[in-house]
């Protein structure tokens, strides 16, 4: 993007860095050795390593007097923090989902906020696939009965599933994963219906043979429905009891992008009446999620901990990522993905 390499309000370099001396900052969680001995060699960093998500007060002492912020999705990171911490430049987000960020109140503050999209792609493509596959055809449920000991005889009525050849996958947002995830749908021969508040993928995204289509449309003649929205005001609660009452009765639901784009109540209405037929969710509204939620009793529904991000080289390429941006948001540089470039525009 054109425009200045500093942002707007920020000083020149770290004048940290200049004097020699190591810039501070937090981080509420152990990186991956290589990312993180990176950011030793150029800053000072606290990092939270007890148990959970970093407690509030612990970041506030962490950020008191730091530059910059290393956080994850787990961390709320407010105005009230900036307004403790008026040092903090940079908020590098481990992540490509900013929901966790007041973006807003860091860009009237000056504080540049940096993301990690591009490198969790395919990994997110590939869980929310898993998960397709894992709703479509019971496999849970069917390693559960045999646990159970109901695996008695091979039946013909047994165990049977939603087959992928030749149904329907209707995708919601059709940026970078929904789209990875429309590739993976169309290889294994199903036809691809695709919505978005645009009405199109970004330049360079869209994927030959997808159908961009009506919400109402996608919901009523898809097979499974695939989530792959950012979680913002439009986005909450998008799909809801009106929309799953849309969808076929055999239809699979899969999120793997924000457990607040659906509303969990209604999901669990529609599960638990029939409604509709599975759902599998690497994301739920309030993570995590209490063992003893009822949705998790319900043997239609699949709940794993948001790993869609989880492997080991897209969690390395994300922190590399993510320090990338944080050794740019404290030396002055402009950051390598950036949510609010506005502030380089200022
Ligand atoms: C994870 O959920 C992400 O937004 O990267």
């Amino acid at each position: 993007m054109a425009g200045p390499r500093r942002a707007a309000g920020q000083p020149p370099a770290a004048a940290a860095e200049r004097s020699g001396e190591r810039a501070r900052v937090a981080v509420t969680r152990a990186l991956p050795d290589g990312p993180f001995r990176r950011l030793e060699g150029r800053a000072h960093a606290e990092v939270w390593r007890g148990e959970g998500p970093a407690p509030t007060a612990w970041l506030r002492e962490a950020c008191a007097g730091a530059a910059g912020l290393l956080a994850t999705p787990a961390d709320r990171v407010g105005d009230d923090l900036v307004v403790a911490c008026p040092t903090l430049r940079v908020v590098s987000n481990l992540a490509v989902g900013t929901d966790n960020v007041d973006v807003a109140a860091m860009t009237r503050r000056k504080v540049l906020v940096g993301n990690t999209p591009g490198v969790l792609t395919a990994a997110t493509a590939d869980l929310a696939f898993a998960l397709v596959l894992a709703a479509s055809r019971r496999l849970i449920e069917a390693r559960d009965a045999v646990l159970d000991g109901l695996w008695t005889a091979w039946d013909p009525a047994f165990m049977l599933g939603l087959e992928l050849a030749g149904a329907t996958m209707g995708i919601i947002g059709a940026g970078r994963i929904g789209m990875a995830v429309a590739r993976r749908a169309l290889a294994f021969d199903m036809r691809v219906l695709a919505w978005s508040r645009r009405g199109r993928p970004p330049a360079g995204v869209g994927v030959d043979g997808v159908e961009m289509v009506a919400m109402d449309r996608l919901l009523r003649e898809s097979d499974v429905v695939s989530i792959h929205v950012a979680l913002d005001a439009s986005s909450a609660h998008l799909v809801g009891a009106a929309e799953l009452a849309l969808m076929k009765p055999t239809a699979v639901l899969v999120n793997t992008a924000r457990g607040a784009v659906v509303d969990q109540e209604a999901l669990f209405e529609a599960l638990a009446s029939g409604r509709i037929a599975a759902a599998g969710l690497d994301v739920v509204e309030h993570e995590p999620i209490d063992p003893s939620d009822p949705l998790l009793r319900l043997p239609n529904c699949i709940v794993v901990p948001h790993i869609g991000s989880a492997t080991v080289a897209t969690r390395t390429a994300m922190a590399e990522l993510a320090v990338d941006n944080l050794l740019a948001g404290i030396t002055g540089e402009r950051l390598p993905s950036c949510v609010n470039p506005e502030l380089y525009d200022a």
